[in-house]
Formats: structure tokens, C-alpha cells, sequence
């Protein structure tokens, strides 16, 4: 693995806030072509799809929309097949885009600030959510999904990505029920060589009731289980072992009256408790493996734990070790709150905490938490190789800051050797900003016999320099640049996406 050399003259100044920030920018249209502006050359082995979802309007008709969570989803997929590529984004036709679109004004109220206009009083009591389906997109069980935290996910073709229209994942959700847009993939759910679809929903309240389903490849209901914990829950994202499910719950308050008077939208009214612990709790998965190895720990119900982690988004890998669970986290020191003033596009980078990668090793049997620091550069959405979910791993994939101390936009993407303090990195440098890293094993097979870093890593890149887009394939074993895809546009700054091996064009 390749050293780290930063170039001292990119080091000074590694980003311009006005270049970042045009990463923010609105993409109305829809586009359907082959990339045929390419350096390098796609590996005629990459074959599949990569689906990417994010927010695609920062504004409707002109009124701004006050955080990107509360965007429209809009969907891109590229499909790669014999060493060519082609790319297609479509919103998701939701109720609210289409209203929206219409009335060419903000109807609703959004999660992160966005008010519908005429001030507080058209904005009391409205506790209607608009379901912008905008965080995650994934294809399972012969489906594509777009997903969002708060409600039911819509389905999309997957060749035409036409939204289909709200699916309650064959009558498992009843009409507003929640579920996560963090779905994990266990590689081998009954020890049988099948994968199945593990994913969670919370109900927040005085006690939030988390609930755990497990779908089977066909995209049937394997098995559904819930707990209650104590408090207000904001749980964006869980991990998962072969025996139990890991989620952090978050020291954060709710004050919903604000909200309900209309004078703030609720991500304003959660309050992060920096100095209160967090507790993480570990729910037992009722999968058949379980009970064949049941006596390996004997946890035979939920249980609690509590840990100084600050705020955590997003898990990168769990596993089991012994009589512990270890779980690999992006922690935030404080949590910057949603101001209702206040302006994403002039986030002060270095006023925040960065994220940094932490391991946490819980122990089953004297209920300790020990936590350490893997890795301290700035960093983000985490990715592991997807036989290795749940399962003992070396190597993390993260968005990162090109410094390797401080805050700073997401610029790198760094592969994290969790054994040793080796590290590699890819810069985009001072023109470019990454988004998630998804990485794809060269066999999609998953043969054991494969090493973990055999494969691409594929990232969406905002090039300030050209005002767009690229897809850039990286080796995953030194993220040596493999293949560099000139889009034709800019695509706004993404959430999640994922890979499959069916190719869609
Ligand atoms: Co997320």
C-alpha cells in the first residue's frame, strides 16, 4: 500500500468555499447518453449498475430550499457493460415533487428547516412531512427502491427509473410507516450461503420502538422483531453481525412545541447532549443462525450499553470477537445545529468538529465499552467490501478532508487498513469534491479466495474546474486512478447509492 504524499502548494489551500459551494447547485434536467468522454478505460470486468441517489433541487422555482436533506431524491444510474457506460437521472416522481412542480411553489414543510411560505402562521400545526425519497437507492429482490428515513420507500424501474409509486414492501408497512434509508446486506444470514436484507425503522417518542426486518432474496419477509428504549430516538443508521443488531442512539432531546408552532422545523427542535453518553443498543436477530450457535454468548435479550461517542450518522462494519462486539463508527465531537437563520452554503468548516473514524469493543460479559481512534482525518460514509459485512474486516473505504488534521469539504477518498496504520489516499485536490465511495469486488461471486481489496472503488466527483461531474473508478488495492467519466452536466452533491450486478440500460 502507497504512503501518503500530499503536495505541500494544494496543502495550504486545499478548497475555495465559492467552488464548494457550487456543488449546491439545482439539476432540473433529465438526461439519458452514453459517456463517450473518458480518460482511461473502463475494465471490461465492471459490469452492473451503480445507482446513486441525492438531493437534485435546492430550490423550487427560485425559493430556496434551507437544507439539502430536504431536496427532491433524484435518482442517477450508470450502467456499465463491455467496457462502456451510460448514465440516466430522473427525480422520483413523488406526491410532493409533483405538486410542488405544479403549484411552482414549496407546499410543504421540510424535516431540516424548509418552510412553505407565509411566515409562521401558514406553517402552524402543518405537521405534514413531504416524503422526498431522497437518501438512499437500492435494488433487492427484483426491485429498486429509493429510500427515505421517515416513510415508506417508492418504487422505480430500474431500466427507466419511472417512479412506480409508494411500496409497502408487499404489505409489511402500513401507509406513513417508517423505514431506514440504511439498509445492510448480511452476506450469509442462515449460515446457507444466502444473503438476506436487513433494515430498521424507529418510532420516536417517550419511548421509541425500533423495529428489525429481515427480507430473503426474493424480497419476501423473513422475520420481524421489535424493542422499546427509553427516550427520543434519532437513529440514522445501524450495523449488524450474525447474531445481533448494533444501533446508537444518539444523546439528543426533542422539543417538539416549536414545531408545532411552526416557528421551527424539527431537525431545529433536536437538541445534542455533547457530554451525555451515548447508548448503544444491541438487539439479539432472531435468524436461524442465532439459535444454532445461541450458547456462543448468552444474550438472550436486549441489552444496553453507554459510551462517550458524540454524535454518529453512520457505522462503517460490526463484528463479532469473542465475548465482544466491535463496531467501527464516524463520530462528531458536538452536532452542529440546524439554525433558522442560517445558510448551509456558508458552513465554516473550521468552526466544526470533524468526523472521524472510531472503533468501539463492547464487551457482552462485563458490559465495558472501549473505544479508540482509527483514524483521525476528517471523514465520511464509510463502505466495507460487501462479503465482509458483519463479519471481521480489514479495510474501510471513506470520503475524507484532504488535511489530514482539521475540518474541511470531503475532497479524498482514504482506504483505512484497520490492522495497521497503512492508509492510502486519492485526491480530487483543489478542484474536486467527492461523495460516497462504493466499492465493487472484482468477483461478484464473493470467492473467499479473493483478497478483500480486489475491486474498484467508484465515486462521484463535483469538478469545480470544468462546473461538472465525474465518475471516477479507482483500484481498491492502492486507489490508483483507473478510469475518469466526464459527465455532460454537474450532479448535485449525493447522498447514498449502492452497486448491483444486473446491468440496467
Ligand atoms: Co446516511
Amino acid at each position: 500500500m502507497t504512503s501518503i504524499e500530499l503536495n505541500p502548494s494544494v496543502l495550504e489551500k486545499s478548497y475555495r468555499q465559492e467552488d464548494w459551494q457550487r456543488g449546491y447547485r439545482s439539476l432540473a434536467q433529465e438526461f439519458d447518453y452514453w459517456i463517450d468522454d473518458i480518460d482511461g478505460e473502463i475494465p471490461a470486468e465492471l459490469q452492473g449498475t451503480l445507482f446513486r441517489n441525492g438531493p437534485g433541487l435546492l430550490e423550487v422555482n427560485g425559493e430556496r430550499i434551507h437544507h439539502p436533506f430536504d431536496g427532491d431524491g433524484m435518482i442517477c444510474a450508470i450502467a456499465f457493460q463491455n467496457g462502456r457506460a451510460h448514465f440516466r437521472n430522473r427525480f422520483v416522481k413523488t406526491a410532493g415533487y409533483l405538486a410542488e412542480q405544479e403549484a411552482g411553489k414549496i407546499l410543504y414543510r421540510g424535516v431540516f428547516g424548509t418552510n412553505k411560505s407565509g411566515g409562521w402562521l401558514a406553517n402552524l400545526l402543518d405537521v405534514r412531512l413531504k416524503n422526498i425519497a431522497n437518501t438512499n437507492i437500492l435494488y433487492w429482490g427484483g426491485k429498486l427502491r429509493a429510500l427515505w428515513e421517515a416513510a415508506e420507500p417508492h418504487a422505480l424501474d430500474p431500466r427507466t427509473l419511472d417512479t412506480l409509486g409508494l411500496d409497502n414492501l408487499e404489505g409489511v408497512l402500513k401507509p406513513g410507516d417508517a423505514f431506514a434509508a440504511h439498509p445492510r446486506i448480511d452476506p450469509d444470514c442462515a449460515h446457507d450461503g444466502d444473503a438476506c436484507l436487513v433494515n430498521f425503522s424507529i418510532k420516536p417518542g417517550l419511548s421509541s420502538t425500533i423495529t428489525l426486518y429481515e427480507f430473503g432474496t426474493n424480497g419476501k419477509l423473513l422475520r420481524k422483531y421489535a424493542h422499546a428504549t427509553p427516550g427520543f430516538a434519532f437513529i440514522h443508521d445501524f450495523a449488524i453481525t450474525p447474531h445481533y443488531c448494533i444501533l446508537f442512539q444518539n444523546p439528543v432531546t426533542f422539543n417538539p412545541l416549536n414545531f408545532l408552532a411552526g416557528v421551527r422545523s424539527a431537525a431545529e427542535c433536536i437538541q445534542f447532549h455533547p457530554n451525555k453518553p451515548t447508548k448503544i443498543v444491541v438487539i439479539p436477530r432472531k435468524n436461524s443462525g442465532s439459535q444454532e450457535t445461541a450458547q456462543q454468548i448468552a444474550l438472550p435479550t436486549s441489552r444496553t450499553f453507554e459510551t462517550l461517542s458524540g454524535f454518529v450518522f453512520h457505522h462503517a462494519n460490526a463484528f463479532e470477537q469473542g465475548d465482544e462486539v466491535v463496531i467501527d463508527s464516524v463520530c462528531y465531537e458536538d452536532l452542529p445545529a440546524v439554525e433558522p437563520g442560517g445558510d448551509f452554503r456558508q458552513t465554516n468548516f473550521d468552526a466544526i468538529a470533524p468526523g472521524q473514524l472510531w472503533r468501539f469493543q463492547v464487551n457482552l460479559q462485563t458490559g465495558t465499552v472501549d473505544r479508540q481512534l482509527l483514524e483521525g482525518r476528517c471523514c465520511e460514509f464509510p463502505v466495507v467490501h460487501p462479503a465482509k459485512v458483519g463479519r471481521s474486516y480489514r479495510y474501510a473505504y471513506l470520503a475524507a478532508g484532504y488535511a489530514p488534521t482539521g475540518n474541511a469539504p470531503l475532497q479524498t477518498v482514504v482506504k483505512v487498513d484497520t490492522q495497521s496504520s497503512n492508509r492510502a489516499l486519492w485526491s480530487a485536490a483543489p478542484w474536486g469534491y467527492v461523495g460516497e465511495p462504493i466499492f465493487v469486488p472484482r468477483n461478484q461471486s464473493n470467492q473467499p479466495t479473493n483478497a478483500e481489496d480486489d475491486g474498484w472503488v467508484l465515486v462521484m466527483t463535483f469538478d469545480a474546474s470544468r462546473d461538472r461531474s465525474d465518475l471516477v473508478i479507482l483500484d481498491a488495492h492502492n486507489l490508483s486512478e483507473v478510469a475518469r467519466l466526464h459527465l455532460k452536466h454537474h450532479v448535485p452533491y449525493g447522498l447514498h447509492g449502492s452497486f448491483t450486478s444486473e446491468c440496467f440500460m
